[in-house]
C-alpha cells in the first residue's frame, strides 16, 4: 500500500488529506523509487496549497500532490539509472510529490544521508538547506561583517545564522525572547523582532554592515536606518519591497541539491544544529502545517512516515 498527501481544491489545511494506493509506483527508465521515511514542512508547501503567487509559480492545478523535502532508502532502481543502489540511504526534494510512502526521482537530485544525521534533519534539508547557502553566500561575508539576520531560530535562519558565524561574521539574530538563550548557544547575539528593533539592534553591536532577511519588511527596514547598503540586504521573505534601495532577492532555486551534502556532513559532525521542533505522523498532516503557519517553530516541522 502507498500513501499520498494531495489535495484537491485550493485553502487552508482543511484541504489536506491522505490517498492510498494498493500498490506502490514502479520508477521508469532513469528513475529510481525511495521509501520515505520522514519529510520536512515548509512555508512555501501551504503557500502552495493556500492558492495565490506560489500556487502560480510552480504551476499548482489541483488535484496536486503536496510538499517537498524527503528522506529515506532507495528501495527500486529503474533501467538505465546510475549513481545510486537499492539499499542507499538518500534524501533530496520533489515539489509537491515529497509526502508520500514512495518517490519517484531522478538519481541525480539525491544527496547521500551520512550515518549520523537523523532521517527527520536528513528530510528537512532540500529547501532551508539550500536556501540557507545561497542566501550567505549571496552577500559574501567576511569576519569584518556584522549581520542582522530576522526569523533566526525558523527552518531557513537557523541554518543561515551559523553557515554566517563559520565565515567568521558577527551575526544579530531577531527571535522572540523564549529563543534568546538557544540562540546564544550558538553564538548568535539574539534582539526580539517588533517595534524597537533598531534600537535594540544598537545597544548590542557598534554597527550593522549586512542583512538576511528571512521574514519581512521590517529587518529591510531596520537595516536601511542602520546603514546598511541596499546591496548587502538579502530577503527571500519581502521580495519587491524597497527594490528602489537595490534589495537582493536571492533564493535556493540555484542551488545545486548535492551542495547540500556539504551542510549536511556539518550537521552530522554536530558542527551546526538543526532544532527538529515537532514530528507529527503522516496522519495529522493537517495538524502539523497548523503549527507551521502560526509561526513559531524552532528549526523544523517533520512529517514521519515509517
Ligand atoms: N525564496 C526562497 O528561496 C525561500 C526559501 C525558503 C523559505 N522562504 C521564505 O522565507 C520565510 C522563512 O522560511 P522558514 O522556513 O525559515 O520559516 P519558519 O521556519 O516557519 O520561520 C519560523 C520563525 O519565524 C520567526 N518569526 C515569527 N514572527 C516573526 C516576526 N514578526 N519577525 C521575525 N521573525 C519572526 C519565529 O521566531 P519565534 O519563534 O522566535 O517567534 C520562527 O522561529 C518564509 O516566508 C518562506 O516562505 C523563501
Amino acid at each position: 500500500m502507498a500513501r499520498y498527501v494531495r489535495f484537491d481544491r485550493f485553502g487552508g489545511p482543511d484541504v489536506l488529506h491522505i490517498e492510498t494506493e494498493d500498490d506502490p509506483p514502479l520508477p521508469g527508465p532513469g528513475q529510481v523509487r525511495v521509501r520515505v521515511h520522514a519529510g520536512g514542512l515548509n512555508p512555501v508547501d501551504w503557500k502552495i496549497f493556500h492558492g495565490g503567487p506560489s500556487a502560480a509559480t510552480y504551476h499548482a492545478v489541483p488535484p496536486c500532490g503536496n510538499g517537498n523535502d524527503f528522506a529515506g532508502f532507495v528501495d527500486e532502481v529503474g533501467h538505465g539509472s546510475t549513481g545510486v543502489q537499492a539499499g542507499d540511504a538518500v534524501f533530496g526534494g520533489k515539489r509537491m510529490f515529497a509526502q508520500a510512502d514512495y518517490v519517484l526521482v531522478d538519481p541525480g537530485t539525491l544527496v547521500p544521508k551520512p550515518d549520523e544525521l537523523s532521517f527527520d534533519e536528513a528530510g528537512s534539508l532540500d529547501i532551508s538547506g539550500r536556501t540557507a547557502i545561497a542566501t550567505v553566500e549571496s552577500l559574501a561575508l567576511t569576519p569584518d561583517d556584522t549581520v542582522l539576520v530576522s526569523a533566526a531560530a525558523g527552518g531557513v535562519g537557523v541554518l543561515a545564522a551559523q553557515l554566517a558565524i563559520r565565515r567568521g561574521a558577527t551575526v544579530v539574530g531577531t527571535a522572540s525572547e523564549r529563543n534568546h538563550e538557544f540562540l546564544r548557544g550558538l553564538g548568535v547575539i539574539p534582539v526580539a523582532y517588533g517595534e524597537g528593533l533598531v534600537k535594540r539592534v544598537r545597544s548590542v553591536v557598534p554597527r550593522i554592515t549586512a542583512a538576511l532577511d528571512n521574514h519581512g519588511p521590517e529587518t529591510i527596514d531596520a537595516a536601511l536606518k542602520l546603514g546598511v547598503p541596499g546591496r548587502r540586504i538579502n530577503t527571500i521573505a519581502a521580495r519587491g519591497h524597497r527594490t528602489d534601495a537595490g534589495i537582493a532577492g536571492v533564493g535556493g532555486a540555484g542551488v545545486d541539491p548535492q551542495r547540500v551534502g556539504e551542510l549536511a556532513a556539518l550537521i552530522a559532525a554536530g558542527e551546526i544544529v538543526l532544532p527538529i521542533d515537532t514530528v507529527f505522523p503522516l496522519e495529522r498532516v493537517r495538524d502539523a502545517y497548523e503549527h507551521l503557519i502560526a509561526g513559531h517553530v524552532r528549526g523544523k516541522v517533520v512529517l514521519a512516515l515509517v
